[in-house]
């Protein structure tokens, strides 16, 4: 039987990121049509009872690297894997990073892409172009991805020397860019000749295992890149974005500059608020191996707790994944060399159910900044809100019908995912998504996925999303540097 185009979700409560309310949602070819009680429905309707239940815009994951070539292997998780494990957990879109090769073309990986996940997604996506090295080429390209090709976030890397790395002068070249542009700067921020040297060290000294991986690397090195790339933002009024927070430091440098003013987001993502670094000192070298991602877990224990906190007061905005799995024989050609251990963690199918469990469930955060750090912010940010992140008359069907008293036991053994291991094994989480809707169509329900690869649609973004450039805009006008005006100097002049 064909699926209904129109669906009807009745008796639950409705929850976007600034109110809750009891609503029906009355939902027509792929759109929502209304929302409000006693609808006036056409017959034919398909009924869905969410009594007991709330209604969330569907979770938008910022950052995965689905069927990534990274560290002489491949991702397992591929763009139709990905996004049905997606769909399974409550997430309805995720942002993936094109990531061109230095010295390679930016619209080409772009393209490269797009021709890969169009034919794969069973959810909406959207591109994060990576900016990998520096010239006038590059800029040119950003322009044409940013007015032409839908992608208004451009990945700098402080790290991965002689990969990916970006000098402090490239960096500020880059971000000058984004501001031209009207796009946001995102930055891995880690301090790359650092790490080089830190690993040198714990090779010299025989630790060759995962726990060598924090050690040479420890939170410091990427608290000071995080206010190193703040500064640089600073210095040209470019937005910026941290990916992949991990460490309480790094968190403080964050919140420290949007206090400051600065406009800044910060981004944690499922496994560094569900869990900490202790894992790399773990006996079995596959279990520590598993956990290997860059940043690290970090090995204080109350770390993801302070992470949570600082999401739910605002001084982080929104989180993603970094889900980029490798399979225990793959993270294994790093057996003797830490620096080998291809770098990733799952998290796509289970960071709406570790963010409610740690966040909600704990008492950190209410339902609303729960919406609003799963989904809103991340649409308002990336500029695709309200047609994604809102429950409202016009915006996309991507609803999730959440279960916030059910429970389920995180494990490889049940998930969708094609990596063999799962870094939240054995976590039990309230709150649990029992339908998933995506652009109107149901495509995961009590525990069922009905997905077609090709079923999800890019996401083109405009730049100069007002979120972020309307305070950009105004300092521009108003807090341009003067010179003194004054005589000319009429004194003696020493001769050189
Ligand atoms: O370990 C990580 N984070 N792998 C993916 C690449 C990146 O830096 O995001
Ligand atoms: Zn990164
Ligand atoms: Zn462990
Ligand atoms: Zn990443």
């Amino acid at each position: 039987m064909a699926e209904p185009s129109r669906i009807l979700i009745t008796g639950g409560k409705v929850v976007n990121e600034d109110c809750s309310v009891i609503s029906d949602v009355y939902i027509e070819n792929g759109k929502i049509v209304e929302v409000g009680l006693n609808l006036q429905i056409p017959a034919g309707v398909r009924v869905i009872d969410a009594t007991s239940k709330l209604v969330i815009p569907g979770g938008i994951d910022t950052h995965t690297h689905l069927d990534l070539a990274f560290m002489g292997t491949r991702s397992v998780d591929d763009f139709y894997i990905g996004t049905r494990a997606a769909l399974a957990g409550g997430t309805t879109m995720v942002l993936d990073f094109s990531i061109p090769k230095k010295d390679t073309s930016l619209l080409e990986a772009y393209n490269s892409w797009r021709e890969n996940a169009d034919a794969k997604v069973c959810c909406d996506y959207s591109l994060h172009v990576a900016v990998t090295w520096w010239s006038d080429t590059v800029k040119k390209e950003m322009e044409t991805l940013a007015k032409e090709k839908g992608v208004t976030s451009f990945k700098m890397f402080m790290a991965y020397k002689g990969v990916f790395m970006l000098t402090d002068a490239e960096l500020h070249a880059a971000f000058s860019q984004c501001k031209e542009i009207g796009a946001i700067a995102q930055v891995h921020a880690e301090n790359g000749d650092l790490i080089a040297e830190g690993a040198k060290k714990m090779l010299s000294l025989g630790i060759t295992g995962p726990e060598g991986h924090e050690l040479c690397r420890p939170e410091e090195v990427e608290a000071e890149a995080t206010q190193r790339a703040i500064t640089i933002a600073s210095a040209v009024n470019c937005p910026l974005y941290v990916v992949h927070v991990m460490s309480k430091s790094a968190a403080k440098v964050v919140a420290n500059a949007r206090r400051e003013g600065h406009v800044v987001f910060g981004e944690p993502i499922a496994a560094g608020l569900g869990l900490d670094g202790t894992h790399y000192w773990h006996q079995d070298w596959g279990h520590a191996a598993g956990f290997v991602m860059g940043p690290p877990l970090r090995p204080d224990p109350s770390t993801p707790g302070y992470l949570m906190d600082l999401l739910a007061n605002d001084d982080l905005s929104v989180t993603g994944t970094d889900n980029c799995t490798f399979n225990v024989c793959q993270k294994a050609l790093g057996k003797d060399d830490f620096t080998k251990i291809p770098n990733g963690v799952n998290g796509v199918e289970d960071r709406m159910s570790v963010i409610w469990e740690k966040g909600v469930h704990s008492g950190k955060m209410d339902e609303n900044r729960f919406v609003a750090v799963t989904s809103s912010n991340a649409a308002k940010i990336f500029n695709f809100y309200p047609q994604k992140g809102r429950i409202a008359k016009g915006s996309d069907a991507d609803v999730v019908i959440w279960d916030p008293t059910k429970t389920r036991k995180i494990s490889a053994q049940t998930h969708h995912q094609a990596v063999d291991y799962n870094i939240f094994e054995g976590m039990e989480c309230h709150g649990v998504p029992v339908v998933t809707i995506s652009r109107g169509k149901v495509a995961y329900e009590d525990g069922v996925l009905n997905v077609t690869p090709g079923d999800g649609r890019f996401i083109h973004r405009k730049p100069f999303s007002e979120f972020v450039y309307k305070r950009i805009k105004q300092r521009d006008q108003v807090g341009q540097p003067t010179a003194v005006i004054r005589k000319p100097y009429e004194g003696k002049v020493s001769s050189v």
